[in-house]
């Protein structure tokens, strides 16, 4: 196993357990819809259709990146990619760095042929190597966007993390630039705020994944995996860093009132997809709870979406929203 694969390998394993879940909780609870007690529209005439990237997909959430590259990588991505075809989910793919510098063939766009499928790097790479890794990354799976994931607190609290950020956004305003396909700008857990999603607008930036605090937590699961008592110590009182999802959402929508958001970072069920539409997303993603499913089968990941799907539907009926835009006015308190 090579040092990349070894690492993703541990991720897997530690974000299944719920330790390394945000121990604050998601905050999603504190939002609550009113209640409608007379729908007025009958639960299987509820449109869930979105669109997304200038298609219609079947429900407002993608599939998470989540990594590849490990012995396990492939199977797991093969589940993930064969059920966004059957349900017409969009799949993000993890990080494609290990697999285009090993030249691994990538299998994704084999196994989902039609679905909407968004390549990932890391942004310090992109820094490194450029446009022609971000095409190469988008290429090899004939992606319909590229993801491209700000993750500086993990950097500080993985063993020889990247640490020099310099030149990131101008990296970014050229890929946006130049790229063949759109560039969706995303966090892993700790969040993108209003201040600097204002400046990946200004770089041109037209989407932002928002991936807030709440849900897994990168520090706890690096954490883990740092074997150096003095890292540890330094990198203790951030283990809780950053903004919850369910803040950021409609701080960034106030800001930033054209910029495309996806709502993400501890969305459990369907009921957290409905919040985040109504607190400004366009769409939505969740990662660690298709890891599971992943590990298992395809039909297992079909079956995950279409709990999400009726959660959703619920949520709707029950706030009396026959489609996402009635959804988007929705009373909350
Ligand atoms: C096992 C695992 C691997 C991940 N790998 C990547 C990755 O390669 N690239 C990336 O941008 N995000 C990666 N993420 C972060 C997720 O896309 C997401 O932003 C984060 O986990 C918060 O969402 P969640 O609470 O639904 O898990 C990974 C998440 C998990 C659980």
């Amino acid at each position: 196993m090579t040092d990349i694969s070894s690492r993703k390998a541990d991720h897997i394993n530690l974000a299944l357990q719920s330790e390394h879940q945000s121990q604050q909780g998601s905050g999603f609870d504190r939002l609550r819809f009113e209640p409608n007690p007379l729908p007025q529209v009958a639960l299987e005439e509820i449109d869930l259709n979105s669109n997304f990237l200038q298609q219609t997909i079947s429900a407002p959430f993608l599939i998470g990146a989540m990594t590849g590259g490990c012995d396990n990588g492939e199977l797991i991505n093969r589940h993930l990619a064969e059920a966004a075809e059957a349900c017409n989910i969009p799949m993000a793919v993890g990080s494609q760095r290990a697999a285009l510098e090993l030249g691994t063939q990538q299998q994704a766009r084999r196994w989902a042929p039609s679905a909407i499928l968004l390549g990932n790097l890391g942004a310090t790479q992109l820094q490194k190597q450029g446009l022609d890794m971000a095409q190469r990354a988008v290429d090899s799976i004939a992606a319909n966007g590229l993801m491209i994931h700000l993750n500086p607190l993990q950097e500080l609290v993985q063993p020889n993390g990247d640490r020099d950020w310099n030149m990131v956004l101008e990296a970014i305003e050229h890929c946006v630039a130049n790229l063949s396909v759109p560039v969706i700008v995303k966090e892993v857990g700790a969040g993108i705020g209003p201040g600097s999603a204002k400046r990946l607008m200004d770089a041109g930036v037209q989407w932002v994944e928002v991936a807030g605090r709440g849900g897994t937590s990168w520090a706890s699961i690096e954490l883990a995996r740092n074997g150096s008592a003095r890292e540890r110590e330094i990198a203790a009182p951030f283990i809780d860093w950053g903004m919850d999802t369910v803040e950021l959402l409609p701080a960034v929508h106030g800001a930033c009132p054209t910029l495309n958001l996806i709502g993400s970072g501890g969305v459990r069920h369907g009921l957290d997809i409905a919040r985040c539409i109504r607190l400004g997303a366009q769409t939505t993603a969740l990662a660690q709870p298709f890891l599971k499913p992943a590990l298992e089968s395809t039909e297992a990941v079909i079956e995950k979406i279409a709990i999400l799907q009726e959660q959703l539907r619920w949520a709707m009926f029950l706030t009396g929203s026959q489609n996402l835009s009635q959804l988007r006015n929705a009373t909350i308190q």
